[in-house]
């Protein structure tokens, strides 16, 4: 399983990014808003994001409401550099501009995904991604998890060649938010973790790591002092 982060916040990009595990990153419009950005600046601020993760796959989100209008804006955001992602909706409108997105060559990543059918409807419609939410089923006393393996079991039913540009359609285990969540994404087989920076950090520390780690310094600083 690979890791993304989701986040659009520089500072834990490039931390993350200098941890060496780091595959890929995703935005949403709320995480842009929580960077404090402004309108004016979104594309520079993914164009930072995408220059930073040196061709790592950064999902950019569309905020258009019409077909066209997504695709105008995808294929802008698809220009800033080779390697954003579009991020899309999965609604009627969604589908179509990934379609005619995927048609051009451009990468989809397909969010707000909360079912079998939603996914494979999809990646039949030419996402490179798509993007379940767990964290939002345990939101409302739904077990995220269990969604999560039955879009995981759907998608890896199929061969997705010639339906978009790679051939593949990967998913994109979403709205994460424990290392539990993590942990059983990668148990199950998912292709991809999109993680916030916060959990990123709770996944990396065990506390017997720690205090193996400490004590391995305590002998070592022996060892020195006897010198
Ligand atoms: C990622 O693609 C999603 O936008 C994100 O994981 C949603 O997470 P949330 O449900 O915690 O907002």
């Amino acid at each position: 399983m690979k890791f993304f982060i989701d986040t659009a916040d520089l500072g834990q990009i490039e931390t993350a990014y200098s941890w060496g595990c780091l595959a890929g990153v995703t935005t949403n419009p709320t995480l842009y808003a929580r960077t404090g950005g402004s309108l004016a600046d979104f594309e520079a601020h993914m164009l930072r994001i995408a220059e930073l993760c040196d061709g790592l796959p950064v999902s950019a989100e569309s905020t258009a409401a019409t077909a066209d209008a997504m695709v105008e804006e995808g294929l802008r955001l698809a220009s800033l550099a080779p390697n954003i992602v579009v991020k899309l909706p999965v609604c009627a409108e969604g589908l179509s501009a990934c379609r005619r997105l995927a048609d051009q060559g451009v990468r989809v990543n397909m969010t707000l995904i909360f079912s079998v059918p939603q996914a494979l409807m999809a990646a039949n419609a030419g996402a490179r991604y798509v993007s379940p939410f767990v964290g939002r089923f345990d939101d409302i006393a739904e077990s995220g998890v269990d969604r999560l393996a039955d879009v995981v079991a759907a998608v890896s039913n199929y061969d997705w060649s010639g339906k978009n540009v790679d051939g593949v359609c990967e998913v994109i285990s979403a709205s994460l938010r424990t290392p539990e969540h993590v942990a059983q994404a990668g148990l199950m087989g998912a292709d991809i973790a999109t993680v916030p920076f916060a959990t990123l950090e709770r996944c990396l520390h065990h506390p017997l790591t720690d205090a193996g780690l400490a004590a391995f310094e305590a002998d070592w600083a022996k060892v020195s002092a006897a010198e």
